[in-house]
């Protein structure tokens, strides 16, 4: 029943339509993941060195096994032989920006591919292709995923209703207090099991003017190339059609991220299971990733002018 009259419910932006209409909303990409692998059933999943440990936790929770693989200097999947056809492909389309490699992929394993788009939340895939996002990475909502594939669930599946979004609108009114904590107890909800996206994160989602984003990340991206690209170990730009996750800085040593935190610049490190865990997995190229690599927020919280604060103390460090 619509109540009428009482005090207001929160003032959202009004519904303009979810970027990802046609794909089925989930809680997060591990559930995504995880329905993925319930209904393929591999024999074994191939997935990346330089990968987030919730891809291997949830394989294993899945009892699936898996397989790991390097990547070279220009995040090109290193492997001698394709996956044979019990088999699935998990590849991270690193930073957004891959989409070449992606499309290669696609070419040539289909069926058999998984695209882990969480650092790629614009990315639409080809029809046919397994593939999920997270909308926590790239917007202030408590949950939600989109899975694309070739069964998806059938019915609308209820959300989690334990989630929390008082650290979200902290965040909004410049609040600290308790909001970390809270952000960090939100996070521990948002599992791995087979939950619709909760109706607070589609109306978020509906509501996001999803254009002026992605051009607001783009020219991010490119102040950080102009200011920053010859310290940078990667050659790498965005190519017109992609919609980048963060500015990868690759320089040739490891910058102190305390310093800059406490200039209120906070660059997270992906991954630090990769460091912490002392499995020195992966190439050279990966372990240096892992120690060194500085993926600089372009989000559309931020405009020039904070880019150039970041730069400015990026370039301090340098000297
Ligand atoms: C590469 C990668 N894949 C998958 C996930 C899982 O996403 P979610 O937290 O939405 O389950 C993460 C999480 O950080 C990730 O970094």
């Amino acid at each position: 029943m619509k109540t009428i009259g009482g005090f207001f419910e929160l003032e959202m932006n009004p519904y303009r339509g979810e970027l990802h209409s046609s794909a089925a909303a989930l809680t997060s990409g591990r559930a995504c993941l995880a329905w993925i692998l319930s209904v393929v059933k591999p024999t074994r999943v191939y997935i990346p060195d330089y990968c987030c440990r919730a891809v291997s936790e949830t394989l294993s929770e899945s009892g699936v096994e898996s397989c790991s693989y390097g990547i070279d200097a220009n995040f090109r999947p290193l492997l001698d032989k394709s996956p044979q056809a019990e088999e699935l492909f998990l590849y991270v389309n690193y930073f957004g920006i891959h989409t070449s490699v992606v499309r290669d992929l696609e070419s040539r394993w289909s069926g058999r591919l998984i695209l882990d788009n969480t650092q790629a939340f614009f990315e639409i895939p080809r029809a046919g292709s397994w593939a999920f996002n997270s909308a926590r990475k790239f917007f202030g909502v408590p949950d939600g995923a989109y899975l694309y594939g070739a069964s998806l669930p059938s019915a609308e599946l209820p959300s989690k209703s334990e989630l929390r979004w008082d650290h979200l609108i902290k965040r909004h009114l410049g609040r600290q207090d308790g909001a970390y904590r809270e952000f960090l107890e939100n996070e521990a909800l948002v599992t791995a099991k087979l939950y619709g996206m909760s109706p607070l994160s589609r109306c978020l989602l509906g509501g996001v003017d999803y254009t002026a984003v992605a051009r607001r990340r783009r020219e991010n991206f490119a102040i950080f190339r102009d200011e920053l690209g010859a310290w940078n170990e990667l050659e790498i730009g965005c190519p017109a059609d992609a919609v980048p996750f963060c500015y990868p800085l690759l320089l040739d040593h490891e910058l102190n991220r305390t310093v800059l935190a406490r200039r209120g610049i906070f660059i997270p490190t992906f991954w630090p299971e990769l460091i912490r865990g002392k499995t020195e997995t992966g190439t050279e190229f990966e372990q240096a990733l892992a120690h060194r690599l500085l993926p600089l927020p372009v989000d559309h919280r931020y405009d020039s002018t904070d880019c150039r604060i970041v730069i400015q103390a990026i370039h301090e460090l340098l000297k």
